[in-house]
């Protein structure tokens, strides 16, 4: 299979939290292992490969004025061309948004100019910060409908801009990283169907697909449980009371991640993960070389094995 490239540039003001999320979701830091993080001199380039067919090149934009000055002068053909994804990062807690928000409509200005097409990924961070005064998130809805503005304004509808709230202390940084690299990779329409297929011959009610070295959630079956995948909004789970939590998947992302990180520490080595309560089996195993796979039943006649079995049999179709 030929290899994707993929350019994601990485922006946002100084502080925001870009090398922090960087560096939790691909080099295994934790979120307080990035208190020791300098600030990024310039650009700090590096490749990261997925699934073996599609590499990701991540431009990590330091964010400080006479970077980012550069960035929109001199630099402006070299930085904004051939990009696939902007991830903004905006602060919440920063008391300048007028002056953010200019940033931002510069760089969205030069980005539509060089690559008319990319898609803007704008991450609000530092939300653990904000909920305990603003638990409503009030302040989130109406940056967010400002960056909204901004785009409509210069980027008259050209390319797809969503805004995620993320903080790195919690999963919903794994739930926009995902978000982002779900979009990126060529044949996750195959990847998609092939989960669903298996999904449906376990008898299960969710597939799940997790790519090995970061734990971000490539692919979901679609489950019936959730409707549409895309979104997982909660609701209410047919002929059963329960609310799904809408970011299930990412938290497994980051107790596996934080987990492995443990048995290393301890010179173990983690494999995997198999359960069974009431009428509940969870498995949690290697898909491929690049992949997990997490297949979750409620059927009683279902057992371990039996998923276990199906998973391996699939996997040629995953490779
Ligand atoms: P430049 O390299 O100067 O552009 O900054 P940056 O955007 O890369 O910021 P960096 O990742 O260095 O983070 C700055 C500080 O913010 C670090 O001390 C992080 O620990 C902290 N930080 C990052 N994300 C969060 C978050 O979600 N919540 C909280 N509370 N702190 C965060």
């Amino acid at each position: 299979m030929s290899t994707a490239r993929r350019k994601l540039l990485l922006m946002g003001k100084s502080g925001s939290g870009k090398t922090s999320m960087r560096s939790v979701i691909f080099s295994n830091y934790s979120a307080k292992d990035t208190k020791r993080l300098g600030a990024t001199i310039d650009v700090e380039q590096s490749a990261v490969r997925f699934l073996g067919s599609l590499v990701l090149n991540l431009w990590d934009c330091g964010g400080q004025n006479a970077f980012v000055d550069n960035y929109l002068t001199a630099q402006k053909d070299t930085i904004f061309a051939n990009v696939a994804v902007l991830i903004y990062v905006f602060d919440i807690t920063s008391t300048e948004w007028d002056v953010d928000l200019k940033y931002f409509e510069e760089i969205v200005t030069a980005l539509r100019e060089n690559s008319g097409d990319a898609r803007v990924w704008v991450l609000i961070n530092k939300m653990d910060l904000a909920d305990k005064e603003d638990p409503k998130r009030t302040k989130y809805g109406t940056r967010k409908a400002d960056i909204v503005g901004v785009d409509e304004r210069v980027g008259k509808g050209k390319g797809e801009l969503r805004c995620f709230p993320t903080s790195i202390w919690d999963e919903s940084l794994y739930k926009a990283w995902s978000s982002v690299v779900h979009t990126l990779i060529p044949n996750i329409g195959l990847i998609t169907s092939h989960l669903t297929f298996l999904r449906d011959l376990c008898l299960a009610v969710e597939a799940v697909v997790f790519e090995t070295d970061t734990f971000l959630v490539i692919a979901k079956s679609g489950s019936p449980l959730d409707g549409d995948s895309s979104t997982l909004d909660e609701r209410e789970v047919a002929g059963n009371a329960k609310v799904l939590d809408r970011q299930r998947f990412e938290k497994i992302s980051e107790i596996v991640k934080g987990f492995r990180k443990t048995c290393q520490r301890n010179g173990e080595q983690w494999v995997g993960f198999e359960s069974t309560f009431d009428e509940c089996k969870v498995v949690l195993e290697p898909l491929t070389k690049n992949t997990f796979i997490l297949v979750v039943s409620v059927d009683p006649i279902i057992e371990v094995g039996m998923l276990q079995y199906n998973i391996r049999e699939s996997q040629l179709h995953f490779s």
